[in-house]
C-alpha cells in the first residue's frame, strides 16, 4: 500500500458518478428538444399540429432541460467532488446527497410531463408549477446540508476558492427560488404568483437574471477554478484576484435584473440603475476570465495536444465575449434596438452553448477518467472531434443570429419620410429565415459533439483504456 492510499480518505464519488452520467444525458435531452424547435422554427409545420409538440410548450422544456438538468447535473457533479477533494474529507450525510440525486431527477421528469402537457406558471426559467417547486426546495435544502456540511468537516484550515464559488451559487438560488416561486395555489397544478403588475415584473427578472449570474455563472466558475489549474498543472493565476473578482460578482449582479425590463413600466430610475450595474460588472467577469487564461501562462503547449484544455480555454474566450456583450445590450439605446430580437438569443446562446456547455463537457472530460480510474478518456482522437464539432456549431448559432437579430432590429425600426414603418413585419421575418436554418445545422453539429461524447464515455466507462489507481489518476 503507498504512503497516498494510506492518507486519501476514501471519498463517496457514487453520486458524482450517477450526475456525471446524466449530464451528458440530459444534455443531449435538452440540446435534442433545442434542434426541434429550432427546427420548427424554420419549418413550422414540424409541431405536427399537435398540442403536446408547439413550439410554447417544446421552448420551455428545452430552456429547464439544459439549464437545470443538464447544468443542474454537472453542478451537482463537480461541487460534490471538488468540496471533497479540496477538504479532503467525504461527504457529510452521504445517503442525503443520494436523496438529493434522486429527488431531482424527480423534478426533471416532473418537468418533461408537465411543460408538454401545458402545465406552467408562466413565469421564464421558473415555469415549473407549486407542487414541483416544494419538492426543489426540498431537495436544493438537503444539497446545501451536503454542501456546507462537508465544509464543515473538512480536515484541512484553507477554504479553496472554488468552494466559495459553489456556497453562493447555493445559497443564492435557494433565495432566488424561494421569494420567486411563492405564489397561491388554486388547484394541484394551478397557482397565481402573489406579486402583481410591475413589481411581478421586476421580481421575475431579478430572479430571471440572477439564474443567470448565479446557475450559469458562479457555480460554473466554481468548476473553472478547480479543474483548469487541475488540468494545465498550474497553481492559479491570482489567488488574490478570485477572491476579489468573487465579492464583486456576487454583489453586483443583484442589481442588474431591471436591464430585462428596459423601457417598460418600472420605473425609470430602476431601469438606469439595472444598467449602470450591468455596465460595472463588466469588471469582475473580465477578471474571473483573465484570472482563468492567465493561469495557462507558461503551459500554452499543453493546448495543442490536450482537447479538453481546449474546451476550457474557448469556454473562457465565450464567457468574456458574452460578458462584454452583456453590459452593452443593458445601455438602454442599445437594448432599444436589440430587445426583442434573436440577438438577445444569439447573446444567450454565447454564453449558454460557448460558456456554460464548453466548460461543462471539458470539466466531465476530466471527471470520467479520474472517477472510472482511467489514465484517460477511451480516445482522445474524439474528444478533438467533439471539440470542433462544439466550436464550430457554436459560432454558426451565435453568429447566425447575430446578423438576424440586428436585421430585425433594422428594420423593425426603419421608417420612410412620412413616418410609416419602411417593412412589414412578414418581410422582416422573410429576412431572417435563412439564418433560422443556419442556427439550426449549427445545433446540429453541437448535439452531434454529444452523441460523440456518450459514445467516448460509454466505451472509457465499460473498461477500455488503461486504468490506473485513484491516487495516480488524480493527485489530491
Ligand atoms: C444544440 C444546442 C441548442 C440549440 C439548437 C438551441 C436552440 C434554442 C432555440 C431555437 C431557442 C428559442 C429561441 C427563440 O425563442 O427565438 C432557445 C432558447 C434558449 N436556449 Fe437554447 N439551444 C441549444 C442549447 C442550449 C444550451 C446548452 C443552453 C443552456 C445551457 C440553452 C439555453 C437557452 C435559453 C436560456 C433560451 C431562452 C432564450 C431567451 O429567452 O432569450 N440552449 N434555444
Ligand atoms: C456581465 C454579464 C452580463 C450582462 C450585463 C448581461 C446582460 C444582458 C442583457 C442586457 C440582456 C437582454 C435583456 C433584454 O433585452 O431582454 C441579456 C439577456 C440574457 N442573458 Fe445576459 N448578460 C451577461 C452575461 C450573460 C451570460 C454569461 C449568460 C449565460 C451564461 C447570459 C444569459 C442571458 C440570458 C439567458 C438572457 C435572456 C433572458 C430572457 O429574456 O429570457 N448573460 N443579458
Amino acid at each position: 500500500m503507498s504512503n497516498s492510499d494510506l492518507t486519501t480518505p476514501q471519498y463517496d464519488f457514487a453520486v458524482v458518478k450517477q450526475f456525471t452520467v446524466m449530464t451528458i444525458v440530459w444534455g443531449i435531452f435538452g440540446m435534442l428538444v433545442g434542434v426541434i424547435i429550432a427546427a420548427q422554427l424554420a419549418w413550422p409545420a414540424l409541431n405536427f399540429d399537435l398540442p403536446w409538440l408547439t413550439y410554447s410548450r417544446l421552448r420551455p422544456l428545452h430552456t429547464n432541460a439544459v439549464i437545470f438538468a443538464f447544468g443542474g447535473s454537472a453542478l451537482f457533479a463537480c461541487s460534490l467532488y471538488v468540496v471533497q477533494r479540496t477538504c479532503q474529507t467525504t461527504l457529510f450525510a452521504p445517503k442525503l446527497a443520494s436523496f438529493v440525486f434522486w429527488g431531482w431527477q424527480l423534478v426533471i421528469v416532473s418537468a418533461a410531463i408537465t411543460l408538454p402537457l401545458g402545465l406552467t406558471s408562466t413565469k421564464e426559467y421558473a415555469e415549473l408549477e407549486w407542487p414541483i417547486d416544494i419538492l426543489i426546495t426540498i431537495v436544493w435544502l438537503s444539497y446545501a446540508a451536503v454542501f456546507f456540511g462537508t465544509i464543515v468537516k473538512r480536515t484541512t484550515s484553507h477554504i479553496y476558492v472554488a468552494n466559495w464559488f459553489f456556497g453562493a451559487f447555493i445559497i443564492c438560488i435557494a433565495l432566488l427560488h424561494v421569494v420567486n416561486s411563492m405564489a397561491v395555489p388554486v388547484s394541484l397544478w394551478k397557482s397565481y404568483s402573489i406579486y402583481s403588475g410591475a413589481t411581478d415584473a421586476m421580481i421575475q427578472w431579478w430572479y430571471g437574471h440572477n439564474a443567470v449570474g448565479f446557475f450559469l455563472t458562479a457555480g460554473f466558475l466554481g468548476m473553472m477554478y478547480y479543474f483548469i489549474p487541475k488540468r494545465a498543472e498550474r497553481p492559479v493565476y491570482s489567488y488574490r484576484l478570485s477572491i476579489v473578482h468573487f465579492w464583486a460578482i456576487i454583489s453586483l449582479y443583484m442589481w442588474a435584473g431591471p436591464h430585462h425590463l428596459h423601457y417598460t413600466a418600472l420605473p425609470d430610475w430602476t431601469q438606469s440603475l439595472g444598467m449602470a450595474f450591468s455596465l460595472i460588472l463588466l469588471a469582475p467577469s473580465w477578471g474571473g476570465m483573465i484570472n482563468g487564461i492567465m493561469t495557462l501562462s507558461g503551459a500554452w503547449e499543453k493546448l495543442r495536444d490536450d482537447p479538453v484544455l481546449r474546451f476550457m480555454v474557448v469556454a473562457l474566450s465565450f464567457y468574456g465575449m458574452s460578458t462584454f456583450e452583456g453590459p452593452m445590450m443593458a445601455i438602454k439605446t442599445v437594448n432599444a434596438l436589440s430587445h426583442y430580437t434573436d440577438w438577445t438569443v444569439g447573446h444567450v446562446h454565447s454564453g449558454a452553448l460557448g460558456w456554460v456547455a464548453m466548460i461543462t463537457i471539458g470539466c466531465v472530460y476530466c471527471l470520467i477518467p479520474w472517477l472510472w480510474h482511467k489514465k484517460e478518456m477511451y480516445s482522445v482522437k474524439l474528444v478533438n472531434m467533439h471539440f470542433w464539432m462544439a466550436t464550430i456549431g457554436t459560432v454558426l448559432y451565435i453568429a447566425s443570429m447575430w446578423v438576424a437579430g440586428i436585421t430585425q432590429g433594422l428594420m423593425w425600426r426603419a421608417i420612410n419620410d412620412d413616418g410609416t414603418l419602411t417593412y412589414t413585419f412578414v418581410e422582416a421575418l422573410k429576412a431572417t429565415y435563412p439564418y433560422y436554418i443556419i442556427r439550426w445545422v449549427g445545433g446540429v453539429m453541437f448535439l452531434g459533439g454529444m452523441f460523440v461524447m456518450a459514445y467516448n464515455a460509454w466505451k472509457t466507462i465499460r473498461g477500455a483504456g488503461q486504468t490506473s489507481t485513484d491516487a495516480a489518476a488524480q493527485p489530491a
